[in-house]
């Protein structure tokens, strides 16, 4: 038996094996079915996301002796043909290499010859933006009223070179790149059908390194096979792919935040020299924090989502840095400033405001449940009327005094809010060099400190 590559092997038979374009398939399998197909229709997108696949499938479906549903059977003498591409009234034309003006006008004229097979002849055009000037003119009246028999379905990657002529004569269908987790999926079925084993991490770091084209990623499988001698693991795929596995990843977000300065240098110029792909590693960081976020994470949101705007950041500039592993270096170290978050939310108890951005606190009141503001209060003692309110802090006790109506409410008492001392020193703890990481991160965060508790204090009170 010979050996068939995966692309090919698994091209797509019918509308609803294409995957990740399910609106288009539907709406062409319901054309089809309801004899209402358009005589032109243009393919756009990305490379290898089924264009071509999908528009074979329009030539079988509209050709086939027994389609059910608008599908094709795939098993009648027209469908197996045209499988086989030897079906005479379905032609494909290679744009790059028929690009000139005369082919368009033996084309033009082909055309009018009743298909010789089936019932439709159709014409798929491939990098169809590839066509001189002079052949996209000699096509236009074609496109206009072409006869009956006649469908044509242009494929391009580049739409924007397709002139506006030709496309308002067209129906379009724009392609899109299949999800991640689409491909998984596929490679997941394609791999349980070849009898291989595979580990579900190393399809994801193919796919991931397919950026949405099933054509790359059912070639990097077939690589993948051949090299793990049968199996797909993770590890030989990430080495093969130059992609960091989950556990990788995790190691270099934590040496970031633990600040491990020697360590994270060493990592990262080992995955230079080793020609991973420092964009890969942004993505890859980028998809991990927002996964800890959603999960039970061993960092604090306030971790987490400053991770988010630094990693994101540092993304942006990676495609144009001429030193990406040191920006990535930086990008990670800048992270352990975070590790002072804790001061700040010290600071912020201990009454120091921070604006810029709204702070979780102020957006919290804003909602104003009373489990929000039990969070504020140290401790409440009933004294039979009265319910006494001793705040945490003197910010909780501005709080509180302005939502003093629902404290009432919840307790059904009259409220006596006690006042919180001032206690200076909270604040001068601190060691200077925590107060300069403080600084830096505050600015990353684009925010300031505007005033001290106390100075906001003296002047309410007027001393
Ligand atoms: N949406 C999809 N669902 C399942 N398999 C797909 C899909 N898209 C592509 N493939 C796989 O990739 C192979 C190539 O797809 P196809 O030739 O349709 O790509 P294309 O969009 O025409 O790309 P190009 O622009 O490079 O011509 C197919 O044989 C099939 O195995
Ligand atoms: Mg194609
Ligand atoms: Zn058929």
């Amino acid at each position: 038996m010979t050996y068939t590559a995966i692309p090919r092997k698994y091209r797509p038979q019918r509308f609803s094996e294409v995957t990740g374009q399910e609106f288009i398939t539907e709406t062409l399998r319901n054309a089809v079915a309801t004899g209402r197909v358009a005589h032109a229709y243009i393919f756009a997108g990305p490379r290898g996301v089924g264009k071509t696949t999908t528009a074979r499938i329009v030539a079988k479906a509209l050709n086939c002796e027994n389609p059910k549903n608008g599908e094709p059977c795939n098993q009648c003498l027209q469908c197996v043909e045209i499988v086989k591409g030897s079906h005479p009234d379905v032609i494909e034309i290679d744009a790059a290499s028929n690009r000139g003006v005369d082919q368009i006008r033996e084309l033009r004229e082909s055309v009018h010859y009743a298909p010789v097979k089936g019932k439709k002849k159709v014409y798929i055009i491939d990098e169809f933006h590839m066509l001189t000037k002079e052949a996209f003119n000699a096509l236009l009246k074609t496109l206009e009223e072409p006869p009956e028999h006649v469908v044509f379905i242009l494929a391009t990657t580049e739409l924007d070179r397709i002139p506006p002529t030709i496309l308002s004569r067209c129906q379009k269908f724009i392609f899109r790149r299949i999800p991640e987790e689409t491909i998984v999926k596929t490679l997941k079925e394609i791999c349980q059908k070849e009898n291989v084993e595979c580990e579900e991490e190393a399809l994801r770091l193919i796919a991931i390194s397919s950026e949405g084209c099933m054509r790359d990623a059912e070639s990097l499988l077939d690589q993948a096979i051949a090299l793990g001698q049968g199996k797909v693991e993770t590890k030989t795929v990430s080495e093969f792919l130059g992609i960091l596995t989950g556990k990788e990843v995790r190691e270099l977000l934590s040496l970031g935040f633990r600040g491990e300065k020697e360590e994270l240098k060493k990592r990262l110029k080992k995955l230079e020299i080793e020609g991973y792909n420092p964009v890969y590693v942004a993505k890859q960081l980028i998809e991990l924090i927002e996964r800890e976020f959603l999960s039970n994470s061993e960092f604090s949101e306030e971790e987490l989502t400053a991770a988010f705007e630094i990693v994101s950041r540092g993304y942006r500039e990676l495609q144009t840095h001429p030193y990406p592993f040191t920006l990535l270096f930086f990008t990670l170290y800048k992270l352990s400033y975070f590790n002072e978050v804790k001061k700040i939310s010290e600071l912020l108890k201990s009454g120091i405001k921070v604006t810029g951005k709204e702070s979780s606190t102020e957006k919290k009141t804003k909602n104003g449940t009373v489990n929000t503001l039990k969070a504020f209060i140290e401790r409440s003692i009933d004294k039979g009327t009265a319910v006494e309110i001793y705040p945490k802090n003197y910010t909780a006790y501005q709080t509180l005094k302005s939502k003093i109506d629902k404290l009432k409410e919840f307790y059904g008492k009259e409220i006596k809010l006690i006042e919180p001392e001032v206690k200076r020193v909270e604040v001068r703890k601190i060691s200077e060099e925590s107060e300069k990481k403080i600084d830096s991160m505050i600015k990353i965060l684009n925010a300031k400190i505007i005033e001290l508790r106390h100075k906001e204090r003296d002047e309410s009170t007027g001393s």
